[in-house]
């Protein structure tokens, strides 16, 4: 195997900055890829993508505090520095950008990012201030970073629309592209939160693709969304999903409900397979 590029580390800005404008300088197109690190085969095919789209690529480690509830996994959400490090390395990433908190959001920090409308539903209602958390450090990392292209992956699909939204209405220079999700063989999407489920769970979690594939298909033939949800929750319930926190049709462009695909629409849904919330979505056609 020949030698992996060496990967340049910053926690700080400006260095990391003169990097980067150094590359721009030089006519290289820069593309970051945004992580909270618990790096898996996903972020790989990310950093793969990024890498066909730009001749440098910058990717970031930060477990964002303030994308997390109170009562969620941030203290438990799983950090191995070592591990990520060694993947962005082994996948021919050329910067990582590890910021500290304290960086990040330094003593009298104030401000917030509010995207409107899309936030409103599926996961914002189950998530207050989560997608504020987002939209505020992805901005920054797009400030800090300045690149000329970011991805992002299609599982988090809201959180996908929410970001080209804050970077429309705030004229960042920067183009978002998305990323299809990768799947386990059986369709289970991959996730730094997979780790957490039990192996008796891990078995029965392929069932939420499942279901999603068959409500897609289902509109698509021309069926009404309110069966098939009906039909979808219940098989849900019935694989041990429980609580099902939503699972609907949306508009694939501006996430508002739909009864019939006559639109490019998507089917979404987050459930709990025992402690460990689960998210997925798919296109509709
Ligand atoms: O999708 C994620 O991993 C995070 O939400 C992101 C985009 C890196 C912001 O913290």
């Amino acid at each position: 195997m020949s030698d992996p590029t060496p990967l340049l580390r910053f926690t700080a800005v400006a260095p990391l900055r003169a990097e980067v404008a150094a590359w721009r300088l030089a006519g290289e197109r820069v593309v970051l890829v945004p992580t909270m690190g618990a790096l898996h085969a996903g972020h790989v095919a990310l950093m793969a993508r990024a890498r066909s789209l730009g001749r440098r690529v910058v990717a970031s480690i930060f477990v964002n505090p303030t994308q997390f509830g109170p009562n969620e996994d941030y203290s438990r959400y799983p950090r191995d520095t070592a591990a990520d490090l060694a993947r962005l390395a082994e996948a021919g990433v050329d910067a990582a950008y590890l910021p500290e908190v304290s960086g990040m959001y330094p003593e009298h920090f104030a401000t917030r990012i509010e995207v409107g409308g899309l936030t409103e539903g599926l996961c914002g209602a189950y998530r207050p201030g989560h997608f504020s958390g987002v939209a505020t450090v992805v901005t920054k990392l797009l400030n800090q970073v300045q690149p000329d292209c970011a991805l992002f992956g299609e599982k988090d699909y809201q959180q996908l629309l929410v970001i080209r939204r804050a970077v429309r209405d705030l004229d960042l220079p920067v183009e978002i592209l998305g990323v299809p999700t990768l799947r386990e063989a059986d369709g289970l999407a991959l996730s730094s939160r997979n780790r957490y489920l039990a192996p008796e769970e891990r078995s029965r979690a392929p069932r939420l693709h499942a279901v999603l594939t068959e409500i897609a298909a289902g509109l698509a033939a021309g069926a009404d969304a309110g069966p098939l949800i009906e039909r979808g929750r219940a098989a849900l319930a019935a694989a041990g999903f429980e609580p099902v926190q939503y699972l609907e049709v949306r508009d694939a462009e501006t996430l508002a409900p739909v009864e019939r695909a006559t639109r490019p629409a998507r089917v979404l849904a987050a459930a709990y397979l025992g402690r460990t919330r689960l998210i997925d979505n798919v296109a509709v056609g």
